[in-house]
C-alpha cells in the first residue's frame, strides 16, 4: 500500500515514521515536506495548500490513501476534491472541518447540543462588541477571531484597553484577514488544560492516551502564544473519572452533535479541553492531528496506524481495537531565537545521528532544509526531541539530553516542560 502524506512539519514527520512500521505500507510519499521527512519518504514540490496539485500528483503516484494533516487544505476541501476524484483520503470534509475552522459554527454547535464550554457572544461588528465587553465589564475575557489563524487568533485580554486592541485589530484592521470578520467574545476560565486526539469515523469515536502542550514561548507559560514548545503524554490530570466523564458529557455527545447536522466527521478530532471547578469545558476542537501532540501521542500507538486510518475511511471503526504501549512519551521543540516573531534561517545543525540520538530518541523535523548533505534551520520551529521511558520523568530527562546533544545558532527551547507532572 502507498501513502501521500500532506503537510511539512513535525506532527506530518511523526505520521509518516508510524505509517511506515506497519508491514502492509510499501512506501510512504509526502508532500511538501522537509529536509528530515525526505529522509523518510521521498517528498514532491506541491504546496500543502494546492487541491488540484495534490489531487493530480495522487494520480500521477498511484496513492492508496492521501492522509491530509494540515488545517488548511481540510478547511479548503482537499478531501472531498480527492473523493470526488475517486481517490481515498483521511481527513475530515470541509463541512466537517469547519468545527474547527470556524468559532462561530463551532460554539454554536456546543450551545445546540448542551456541550459543555465557556459562555459567549458573537460579534459582525466592533462597536457592538466593545460595548458588550464593557458591559460586562469582567476581566480577564477572551477575544477570539472566527476562522484560522496560524494559532494566533486568542487574545486574552486583563482589561478594557486591552479587549479594545484586540477587537480592533481583528476586526478593522483585519491581521488576520477575512477570518476576522466576526469574533467570539468569551469568559474566562481556568484549569489544567488537557488535549485529547480521537479517531473516530462519523459514529465511533475512540479517544487516544491524552497529552499536554505548551503553548507559550518561555518557561513558566510566559511570553506570547506559539504553535506549541512542548508535549509530554500522559496527561497527569487526566484521570479516568475525567476521562469517563470526558466520553459522556463532550466526546460522544460531539460525534452525534456533527452527525445530526449533516457533517459527519471522519478523522481525527483534537479536543482542547479545560479542567475547570465545574468541569471539563472545551477549549476549541481542531479537525486534525495536534502539533506537537502527534509526536507524544502516536509512539505509545500500539495498533498499526494504518488498520485505523483504513477503518476509518471505511467507516468500520467499531471493528477495531486499539492498544497502547503503557510507557510515556515526552517532546521538547527546538525552535529558532525570536520565534514566534521575527527569527533567522540558515543555521547549520550539528549532533543529529542518523535515525536517533540514543535508544527511545526520536527527532521529529518541523522546520529544516538542506544545505548540500547537512540539515540546516529553515522554520520557527525546528525540530521536536521526543523519547519514550517507564514514565515521564525518564521520559523528560532522556528527552532533554537529546536536545543537549543537538545545537544550532540562536537556538531556543523550554526548559520546563512537563514539570507540571514531576
Ligand atoms: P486556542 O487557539 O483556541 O487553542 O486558544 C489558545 C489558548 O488560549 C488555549 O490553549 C488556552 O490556554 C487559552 N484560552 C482559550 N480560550 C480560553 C478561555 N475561554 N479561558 C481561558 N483561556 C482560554
Ligand atoms: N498544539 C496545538 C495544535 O495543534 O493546534
Amino acid at each position: 500500500m502507498k501513502i501521500l502524506m500532506v503537510g511539512s512539519g513535525g506532527r506530518e514527520h511523526a505520521l509518516v515514521r508510524k505509517l511506515k512500521e506497519s508491514g502492509r505500507v510499501t512506501e510512504v510519499i509526502c508532500a511538501p515536506g522537509n529536509a528530515g521527512i525526505s529522509r523518510d519518504a521521498e517528498c514532491f514540490p506541491v504546496a500543502a495548500a494546492d487541491i488540484q496539485g495534490i489531487v493530480a500528483l495522487a494520480v500521477e503516484q498511484k496513492a492508496d490513501i492521501v492522509f491530509v494533516a494540515p488545517d488548511d487544505p481540510l478547511a479548503a476541501g482537499m478531501v472531498d476534491a480527492l473523493e470526488e476524484a475517486g481517490i481515498k483520503a483521511y481527513g475530515p470534509r470541509a463541512a466537517a472541518a469547519e468545527i474547527e475552522s470556524s468559532k462561530v459554527f463551532s460554539k454554536g454547535l456546543m450551545k445546540k447540543y448542551g456541550i459543555p464550554t465557556a459562555d459567549y457572544e458573537v460579534f459582525e461588528d466592533p462597536q457592538t462588541a466593545l460595548l458588550y465587553i464593557k458591559s460586562k465589564n469582567s476581566y480577564p475575557v477572551v477575544v477570539k477571531a472566527d476562522g484560522l489563524a496560524l494559532g494566533k487568533g486568542v487574545i486574552i485580554a486583563q482589561d478594557y484597553e486591552g479587549a479594545e486592541k484586540a477587537v480592533i485589530s481583528i476586526m478593522r484592521d483585519k491581521v488576520f484577514g477575512a477570518s476576522g470578520n466576526k469574533v467570539v467574545v468569551e469568559e474566562f476560565l481556568t484549569g489544567p488544560e488537557v488535549s485529547v486526539l480521537s479517531f473516530t469515523d462519523g459514529e465511533t469515536i475512540l479517544p487516544m492516551v491524552s497529552s499536554m502542550d505548551h503553548k507559550k514561548a518561555f518557561d513558566g507559560d510566559s511570553g506570547p502564544n506559539t504553535g506549541g514548545m512542548g508535549t509530554i503524554s500522559p496527561n497527569p490530570f487526566y484521570s479516568e473519572e475525567v476521562a469517563r466523564l470526558c466520553m459522556d458529557t463532550i466526546f460522544k455527545p460531539t460525534i452525534e452533535a456533527m452527525k445530526k447536522e449533516g457533517r459527519p466527521f471522519k478523522g481525527c478530532l483534537y479536543f482542547g479541553l479545560m479542567l475547570t471547578e465545574n468541569g471539563p469545558k472545551v477549549i476549541e476542537y481542531n479537525a486534525r492531528f495536534g502539533d506537537p501532540e502527534t509526536q507524544v501521542v502516536l509512539p505509545r500507538l500500539k495498533t498499526p496506524l494504518i488498520d485505523i486510518v483504513e477503518a476509518t475511511i471505511e467507516e468500520k471503526l467499531s471493528t477495531i481495537n486499539v492498544e497502547w504501549f503503557d510507557h510515556a512519551c515526552a517532546c521538547v521543540i527546538m525552535a529558532s531565537g525570536g520565534y514566534p516573531a521575527g527569527y533567522e534561517k540558515g543555521y547549520p545543525i550539528t549532533g543529529l545521528l542518523g535515525d536517533g540520538q540514543a535508544p527511545g530518541v526520536a527527532v521529529y523535523h518541523s522546520g529544516t532544509a538542506f544545505d548540500g548533505n547537512s540539515f540546516v534551520t529553515n522554520g520557527g520551529r525546528v525540530l521536536g526531541v521526543t523519547a519514550t521511558g517507564k514514565d515521564l520523568k525518564e521520559a523528560i530527562k532522556k528527552a532533554y539530553e537529546g536536545v543537549a546533544s543537538i545545537t544550532f545558532r540562536n537556538a531556543h527551547y523550554r526548559k520546563d516542560i512537563g514539570k507540571a507532572s514531576l
